[in-house]
Parts: C-alpha cells; sequence; structure tokens
C-alpha cells in the first residue's frame, strides 16, 4: 500500500492504541488526542468530539486520506449513567465526522460492538437484526446508522471482545484479568456470557484489508473461539501458569454486578473471511501478547 494518511480516533484507547501503533507499520498514521497520552513516535493532533470546531481543526492539521474512528464512550456503565454523553460521543460525534468523510471524500472506518445484539442466542450476522439491551449498545447501533446515512461508502466494523495486547492505562480483557491473578486477587467470571474475543493484531489486519479496499456497510470482525468469560480467565491462567483456583466461576443471572449484558454476541465473521480475505489469529495467539502490567501513565 502506499503510504496514506490516516487519523485514528481515540488513539489513547485499549484498541485504538494498539491499532495505531500496528497501522503505522503501512501508513503514515495521526493519532487523535484527546486526554490521555497516545502511542510515542506517532503524530498527533488534539481532538475533542465534542466539539466540532476541534474536529475540523484536526482535519486541517492532520489532512487524511482516511479515517479510523475508534473514539468512543466504551464504558457500558458510565453510559448509563451518563446517557447524553454516550449519544454526543456514539451518536452525534460519528454523524459529524461521516458527513465532513463524505464530503472530503476520505474513506472512513468506523467501530462499532457486539453489544448491539441482545444476545439471547448464539452466532450473529450482520444480516440480524440488532436490538441493544443497553445504553451503550443502543448509542453504537445508533452511531453505525448515522455513519451509514451520512456516509454511505463508509466501512463499520462490529468487533467482538478485545484480548490480547492493548495499550495505556485500560487493559483488555485477558489483561485485566491476568493482572488480578498476578496480583493474587481472584476474578469472578461469568460462566453464562458468552463472546467471541478478538486479539488488536486480528482486527488491525482487517483494517489494512478495508483501508486497500472500497468495501461498504457493517463487518462483523470476531475470534475464532466462542467461549465464556470463565472460560477466556481459565486460558488465561493456563497459558501464564497462574493458578486456576482464583478464578472464581459466577453467573450473570444470579449475580448483582454492574448493568446486566446481553448473554451471547457470538459473532459470524463469514463477510470478512470471504470479501476481505482475513482471518482472526488463534485466540491463545492474542492471550499471550497481553501485557504483564499496564503501561505507566
Ligand atoms: N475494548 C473492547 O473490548 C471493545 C469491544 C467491542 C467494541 N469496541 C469498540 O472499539 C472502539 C475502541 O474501543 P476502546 O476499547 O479502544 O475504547 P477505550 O479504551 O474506552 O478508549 C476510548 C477512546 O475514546 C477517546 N475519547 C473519549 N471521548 C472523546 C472525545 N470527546 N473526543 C475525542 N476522543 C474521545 C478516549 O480518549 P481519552 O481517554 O484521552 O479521553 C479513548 O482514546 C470503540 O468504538 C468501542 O465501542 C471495543
Amino acid at each position: 500500500m502506499n503510504r496514506i494518511r490516516v487519523l485514528v480516533t481515540g488513539a489513547s484507547g485499549r484498541l485504538g492504541g494498539i491499532l495505531a501503533d500496528r497501522l503505522a507499520a503501512g501508513a503514515i498514521v495521526v493519532a487523535g488526542r484527546h486526554r490521555a497520552p497516545v502511542p510515542s513516535g506517532l503524530e498527533s493532533v488534539p481532538l475533542d468530539l465534542s466539539s466540532r470546531s476541534s474536529l475540523a481543526r484536526a482535519m486541517d492539521l492532520s489532512r487524511p486520506d482516511a479515517i479510523v474512528h475508534c473514539a468512543a464512550l466504551a464504558d457500558a456503565d458510565r453510559c448509563e449513567r451518563r446517557p447524553r454523553i454516550a449519544h454526543e460521543i456514539n451518536v452525534a460525534a460519528s454523524a459529524q465526522l461521516a458527513w465532513i468523510s463524505r464530503r472530503s471524500g476520505i474513506r472512513l472506518i468506523a467501530f462499532s460492538t457486539d453489544l448491539v445484539f441482545e444476545g439471547d442466542r448464539a452466532a450473529w450476522t450482520e444480516q440480524d437484526p440488532a436490538r441493544p439491551l443497553l445504553i451503550y449498545g443502543l448509542t453504537k447501533r445508533l452511531g453505525e446508522q448515522a455513519v451509514l446515512d451520512e456516509a454511505p461508502d463508509s466501512a463499520v466494523v462490529r468487533v467482538a471482545l478485545i484480548h490480547g495486547r492493548g495499550f495505556g492505562r485500560g487493559g483488555t480483557a485477558s489483561e485485566t484479568i491476568l493482572w488480578s491473578l498476578r496480583a493474587g486477587r481472584p476474578v469472578f467470571c461469568f460462566t453464562d456470557q458468552y463472546r467471541t474475543p478478538i486479539d488488536g493484531a486480528s482486527v488491525t489486519d482487517a483494517v489494512l484489508r478495508l483501508l486497500r479496499g472500497a468495501q461498504t456497510g457493517l463487518f462483523h470482525v470476531g475470534g475464532p473461539e466462542r467461549v465464556s468469560r470463565h472460560d477466556l480467565a481459565m486460558r488465561v491462567a493456563r497459558l501464564f501458569d497462574q493458578p486456576a483456583r482464583l478464578v472464581r466461576p459466577v453467573k450473570q443471572k444470579a449475580s448483582p454486578i454492574g448493568v446486566r449484558r446481553p448473554a451471547d454476541v457470538s459473532l459470524v465473521s463469514d463477510r470478512a473471511r470471504r470479501e476481505l480475505g482475513w482471518e482472526s489469529r488463534p485466540l491463545d495467539a492474542g492471550i499471550i501478547e497481553s501485557r504483564l502490567s499496564p503501561d505507566p501513565p
């Protein structure tokens, strides 16, 4: 690929950071910087998506050929408490970014989530109706629609739970488990909540293929195995030689912890395989790359 300029929003995030870093191997990445640090060595621009003038200035400064939109209010519990901010970032800002992309002829790849599904069965495809249970999922679903309405030539990638190596202080699913186990703290993991976890390198590979191509619309990008949180934690314990007794099984149905998530949002990623020639790496290959501790601030 010619070295195109790619603006990555949310480049300080768990997925956004690792994606920005990895995309830089094949593209000139400009990291959208909000509050937290972005990967070192990358060009960066200040970007607050709640401000139209900040976005316009970031576009002027970065002059991108493409945008990879990772910024979001991605904490489901916080979205429930702050629905207005969730709507502002996940819907309104995404719509504005899409409007600018179309007007400027810039390729847009925007991220969404498996949590747009209600989760009452397994194996969700792009054709299945999305009926989100949470404010987070609802605002991401509205954000998907806004992006595709404003910029029909864009691609929206619904990623599954991110595991493996992340970026910044917040860990990926496998990292937060690993950090607790290494500290000798028990982890309480649902046995009745299923996802298809995916690692950042596999997501980056899908994004690179979308940047090279012109495919539009929804793409599911999930990992090769459908596992519960408890299965994932047991896998982390085994691969990092941590005590399995610290992994405590709990049932979401019987638990009062946080907002209730959908039970099964495992994704079918056949469209990405067929149209992008993409394949996810094995689950263990991602898990083993988890950081042993968070990046220093
Ligand atoms: N992580 C997962 O397991 C997962 C699973 C499914 C889907 N996704 C999706 O993947 C994408 C990336 O997620 P992530 O895990 O990297 O999220 P994250 O770790 O929560 O990071 C969110 C990013 O958005 C930025 N941001 C928040 N408000 C902003 C604003 N007003 N202006 C500009 N930037 C702002 C944050 O910057 P500051 O920190 O500097 O404020 C941060 O870089 C999201 O679309 C998410 O919905 C993630």
